[in-house]
Parts: C-alpha cells; sequence; structure tokens
C-alpha cells in the first residue's frame, strides 16, 4: 500500500481504477444477485422470498416477503457490543449547551418513547409530523416512530406555519412532535406558534391534530393547550430504564417514512421510502461514500429536516455503529469559525456539508480556517448542488490542506442516498474537481437526449437511472399517477432525475443543475410555482413569474416578476409585503431577493410564461429567440423594469 499513500488524489492514473471499473460493471450486470448479497449485511425478522418485483413497473418492490424494522439495525443491534458504549451523537446546541449521547442512551430513550407514543393511541402505518430543530428528540423521535411501526413525515423547522399545515394535511397526520422555540443566529424562533397558526388551518381543510408532543428546548413560554398538548419530558419520566418495546415486524415494502419535496407544481410531493428498501441502500452508500471505520467521528453539516440529515445524520450513520455529530446552529453564530471550532473540539474525521456552507465559510477567509486544528479530517464530501471548481479546490488545500480526498454525492430526496460519488478509498478513483466521478456500485446512471438516445461525450443532456435500486421511491403519497408521469414519463421504464448532466470522454458525470421548474437556493429544492402560486394569493397580483439568478453564495436566488391588477400602484410598501406572503406561505428559505414590477410578462402564444426568456433578460440580456413570443415588447418591457431596478439599487 506504501506506494499508493503517496498518490495524490488528482493524480490521473490510479492502480486500482480499473478495479472499481469492474466491480461497477459486474454489480450492474446481476442486480439481483448484487443487492441479495448486499441486504445480508442487515438484521430481517425474516429474509425475503423474491429479491425485486418487477410486475408492476415502475412500481419496483424490494425484498418482497421479508420482515424487519430500521430499529434492529440502528438500536437493538448493538446491544452486547462494544458499540452499544459508543458515543452516538455529540449534540452541539447554537447556544454552547452539548450533550453526549451513547447508542444505550439512545436506546433506552426510544424504547420510552416509543412506549410513550403506543400509549398516546399511536398505531401501525398512522402518520405522524415531526417539526423539530436540531435537537437529539429528532432523531428519537423518529427512531420511536419507526419502531412502533408508524410513519413518520419530518417537516423541516424553517417551513412556515402554512408550508407545515400543508404537509399535515396532505400526511393526514393527527399527532404532531415540535418543540417549544429553538436559537437561531442568537434569535428565538418560535415553533410552537407555528405550530398553533399550522393546526387551525388544517382544521379548516379537515384534518384535526389531536395530539401534539413538544419537546421543551429554550423554556420560553408557549401556548399549551391541556388535553391536546404534551410535555415530551413529562411522557417519557413515566417509564423506567428498562422498559423494552418489540420493534414491530415490517413488510420490506412498507412505509417507512415520507418526505416532502418541492416539484413542478404548486404541491410539494410525499416521497414514500420502504422500509427494507431504504435500509439496504443507505447501508450500502454509508459504507461506500465514507469508508467508514470505528474511530471515525462523523459530521454531516445539513439539517434533518431535508433527505441530507435523514440519511446521513440519522439511519446511515446508526446502522454503522458510527459517532455522528449533531449541532443546531446557523454556520458562523457567534463567529465565522464556529463549524471549525467544532471540527476541533470533536475530533471530526469526516465533514461533509452543502457547496453553498462551504462558499459562506470562505468568504470569511482562511484565517477562521487556520485558526483551528483540523488535523483529524481524513474525508470531505459535498453535496446538494454542483459544486464550483475553485469551493473545491479551497475546500481541498485550505481545509484539507490536501490530504483529504472530496467526495462529492450526486442524490436526491427521492434516491434516498448518494448514487453518484467517488469512493474516497485510496487508489480507486481520480478525482476530477467539480465531477462527482463515477456511479455506485449497483446503480446504472446516463445521460440521454430528447429522444431517449445517450449524448456523445462532452454533450448535455439529461441524467436518468436505467435500473431499479432499493433506495427507489415506493410512489408519491396519495398520488401514484404524479409519480409514475414525474419519473417515469419522460422515458419509458427509465427513472428521470430532472437534472442536466454531462459525461466526459473518461465517462466522469458532471451535474449541471436543474432542468426543470425548481430552484436550488442554498442547496434547498424550491418550485418556482408554488413561490409564483403564494405571490398570486396576495389581493394586488395578477400574475408572477419567479426565476432563479445565480447567486455567489448561496448559487441561486429567486428573482420574481410581478404585474399588479389594473389601478393597482408599485410601491415598497407592496413590495415588502409580497416578500412576507412568500415568507410566510414557504418560509425565509424562500425570500425573494427582488421583486420587480411589469406590465406584462414574456408568454407563448398558448399562454404559458416563458420563464426561459425572463432568466435571459435577468442574467444577462441574451434572449435568443424569441418567436413563439405572444408580444415581443413583453421583452423590452422587462429591460426597462429590470434596468429601471438595478438602478434603484445603486
Ligand atoms: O439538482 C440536483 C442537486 O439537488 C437535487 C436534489 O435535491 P434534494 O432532493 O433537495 O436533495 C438534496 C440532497 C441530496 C438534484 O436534482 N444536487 C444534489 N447533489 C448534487 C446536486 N447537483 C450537483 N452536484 C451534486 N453533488
Amino acid at each position: 500500500m506504501g506506494e499508493i499513500e503517496n498518490l495524490p488524489y488528482k493524480e490521473k492514473r490510479y492502480p486500482y481504477h480499473n478495479a472499481y471499473l469492474d466491480y461497477w460493471k459486474k454489480s450492474i450486470s446481476n442486480i439481483e444477485e448484487f443487492w441479495d448479497l448486499k441486504a445480508r449485511d442487515l438484521v430481517w425478522y425474516k429474509t425475503w422470498d423474491n429479491v425485486l418485483d418487477s410486475s408492476n413497473p415502475p412500481f419496483y418492490r424490494w425484498f418482497v416477503g421479508a420482515q424487519t424494522n430500521i430499529n434492529l439495525n440502528t438500536l437493538d443491534r448493538w446491544q452486547n457490543t462494544l458499540i452499544f458504549n459508543k458515543v452516538a451523537y455529540y449534540w452541539e446546541g447554537e447556544d454552547g449547551v452539548s450533550r453526549v449521547i451513547t447508542y444505550r442512551d439512545l436506546f433506552k430513550e426510544v424504547n420510552k418513547f416509543s412506549k410513550a407514543l403506543i400509549d398516546l393511541g399511536v398505531k401501525e402505518n398512522d402518520t405522524v409530523t415531526i417539526y423539530l430543530p436540531m435537537i437529539p428528540e429528532l432523531p428519537i423521535s423518529m427512531l420511536s416512530v419507526t419502531r412502533i411501526g408508524a410513519i413518520h413525515s419530518v417537516v423541516f423547522s424553517g417551513f412556515s406555519a402554512e408550508a407545515l399545515s400543508t404537509r399535515i394535511v396532505d400526511a393526514k397526520s393527527k399527532v404532531l412532535i415540535t418543540a417549544d422555540s429553538y436559537p437561531r443566529n442568537g434569535k428565538p424562533i418560535e415553533l410552537k406558534k407555528n405550530v398553533e397558526s399550522a393546526i387551525k388551518l388544517a382544521k379548516d381543510q379537515g384534518v384535526e391534530v389531536e395530539k401534539v408532543i413538544v419537546v421543551k428546548r429554550s423554556g420560553l413560554p408557549i401556548p399549551f393547550i391541556e388535553g391536546r398538548d404534551y410535555w415530551y419530558h413529562e411522557l417519557v419520566n413515566k417509564y423506567s430504564d428498562s422498559i423494552y418495546v418489540k420493534p414491530v415486524a415490517r413488510k420490506s415494502d412498507d412505509v417507512l417514512f415520507i418526505l416532502y419535496t418541492s416539484g413542478t407544481t404548486g404541491k410539494p410531493k410525499g416521497i414514500m421510502h420502504s422500509v427494507g428498501g431504504y435500509m439496504t441502500y443507505v447501508y450500502h452508500a454509508f459504507k461506500w461514500n465514507w469508508d467508514i471505520r470505528p474511530e471515525d467521528v462523523h459530521w454531516t453539516f445539513a439539517d434533518v429536516g431535508w433527505i441530507t440529515g435523514h440519511t446521513y445524520i440519522v439511519y446511515g450513520p446508526l446502522m454503522h455503529g458510527a459517532t455522528e455529530v449533531m449541532y443546531e446552529g446557523a454556520p458562523v453564530y457567534p463567529a465565522p469559525d464556529r463549524a471549525w471550532s467544532i471540527v476541533e473540539k470533536y475530533k471530526v474525521t469526516i465533514l461533509y456539508t452543502s457547496p453553498t456552507t462551504l462558499r459562506l465559510l470562505r468568504q470569511y477567509g482562511d484565517e477562521f480556517v487556520n485558526k483551528h486544528d483540523l488535523s483529524t479530517l481524513r474525508i470531505l464530501g459535498t453535496v446538494g448542488e454542483p459544486i464550483n471548481p475553485d469551493v473545491w479546490e479551497w475546500y481541498f488545500n485550505v481545509v484539507g490542506k490536501g490530504k483529504c480526498p472530496i467526495v462529492d454525492t450526486w442524490w436526491m430526496t427521492e434516491t434516498s442516498a448518494s448514487m453518484i460519488a467517488p469512493s474516497p478509498h485510496l487508489g480507486l478513483v481520480p478525482l476530477k474537481p467539480g465531477s462527482a466521478t463515477y456511479p455506485l456500485p449497483g446503480i446504472e446512471p446516463d445521460v440521454l437526449d430528447d429522444n431517449g438516445n445517450q449524448t456523445p461525450p462532452g454533450v448535455k443532456g439529461y441524467l436518468v437511472i436505467k435500473k431499479p435500486w432499493p433506495g427507489m421511491p415506493l410512489g408519491i403519497w396519495g398520488d401514484p399517477e404524479r409519480f409514475v408521469k414525474t419519473y417515469f414519463g419522460k422515458y419509458q421504464g427509465i427513472f428521470y432525475a430532472g437534472d442536466y448532466a454531462v459525461k466526459d470522454e473518461e465517462g466522469y458525470f458532471w451535474l449541471l443543475g436543474r432542468a426543470d421548474e425548481v430552484l436550488k437556493v442554498a442547496g434547498h429544492r424550491i418550485g418556482t410555482i408554488e413561490m409564483e402560486d403564494a405571490l398570486i394569493k396576495h389581493p394586488s397580483v395578477a400574475e408572477a413569474a419567479v426565476i432563479g439568478m445565480p447567486d455567489p453564495v448561496k448559487g441561486e436566488v429567486p428573482i420574481a416578476a410581478v404585474v399588479l391588477k389594473s389601478g393597482v400602484n408599485p410601491s415598497n410598501e407592496l413590495k415588502k409585503e409580497l416578500i412576507e406572503v412568500v415568507r410566510n406561505t414557504i418560509g425565509p428559505i424562500a425570500t425573494p431577493q427582488a421583486i420587480i414590477f411589469v406590465r406584462k410578462l414574456p408568454k407563448t402564444r398558448s399562454g404559458k410564461i416563458m420563464r426561459r426568456v425572463l432568466k435571459a433578460i435577468l442574467t444577462n440580456g441574451i434572449v435568443g429567440d424569441t418567436s413563439t413570443l405572444e408580444d415581443p415588447t413583453s421583452v423590452d418591457e422587462l429591460k426597462r423594469a429590470w434596468d429601471e431596478f438595478k438602478l434603484s439599487m445603486k
């Protein structure tokens, strides 16, 4: 190995590169054989009769006939092993408080809370909405819900009351787990207040939340409704440490959880993941991504409210008996070196975060990085957006001091875990800054043109996944047709990801961003139509079009062009109101960077807003073909409004 250890990660020819390629080819030549073997690494109550049921595509079913519970693999498995005494979570609050939670502590707490949920009447297949900040009770709640065979729907704590209510109503959740309030950038975010508004909104739409469990995080006064609300600590403290709840035997193709994500309509999609498939794929991907070792301290610097946190803060690390860092707060609070101080304090060996976070941290200068001893780091990961090559180099050189591979992981809510990413094993995959490199074993992606033909090397096309994989979704909650149309409508039998991509001469994948009406704002997926729907709810708005504008830190920021109803005068007050409408409907992450008032929007003759034209005017001024425009003067109108806006900002 000596010779390999001295190889730089960007060395052109790697001695074991062919070994990776051979292994990958073998893995996809017989996927059933491959996944059969992988699934045997895990604990099942009963193994499968069939690895894959393809009788009703695209509703593929994995490990048919098998029974298990993800708790068997995250908690129960570690009893009577050394891992039971190991740290599962180092939790760090934004305000500096911290907690150390071992696997034994987690096991006890999950059993107590599982019992409490059962006593409250939560049953198998019930949906429980979890609206919690980044505190240990979030993974504890997820594990407890799945332990008793119920289904969780975690809603990001930065979402507004209205966004929460939409998800409660869609999932028909009667039980909600939340917290009083939590600190963000030093200020309290009043979660329970949002909950009260959301419950009212949900009731108006026919869904009544019957039980609310409240974790005391800050201790500030909150509205508390006797008979409906329960303090989390009072519930769990009723039980002794030895209480044990047997994990419910779930069918492999039962729903493990729902996670809502934005798409190309106003309504978010409830992506359903399966018990056995998710578990198997996440186990496999986590291992491949991090070459995880017993002494590792893994830190996914992301929120459990998104899929990254579900997989890489909760289920992935726990299935590997790994130690995870969980940080509650904002990246640069109270100072720009907060993240680096956490790496030093907990001796983090693997750091996983988004390009947006990296761009933000880089902005403050290298001295904040260099103030801290980061010598424990051995792997650096990134996810959520394309990483700019210069940010990649900064991560590699300044944070990793040139000795840590950059594991750029491409994936999405729908895929469960990473799909295209290099293995950090030395010698397997030479890295190229900005490319997520090659697929994981068992995964067969490709780049196709509109006609379904493979694009030649270097030519942009659409990213697809050609064969089913265990982490694929079971469907969209309550909307099987949308599932078929969204992911299997463009190409028959092939999963369409909705991303542009290109493969180079050497087969490396380069991900080029969304190909649909979805924005990536600071790595968060937000549908332009969701935002437009919010804007047109305002009584003064006739029409609205939202586009993503490139931003040096957030990747993209939303800009809205708004047509007012006749007789309404544009004003700065109105702009502020419209921004507030979006924040209240979706959440602060969707805050428009700018609102520009126009008299008309560029539309096709059939009335479809041409966001492409809008984007071109707002970003580079080169509009291209406008022959399909109904009214070409809309272009001049937009240019004028945009120039005026830019002038007003000077
Ligand atoms: O556009 C791709 C981008 O994020 C989208 C998925 O977003 P979401 O479901 O919120 O999941 C994010 C965390 C997994 C993709 O369609 N994306 C994700 N990872 C990368 C990426 N784009 C480029 N490079 C990546 N590594």
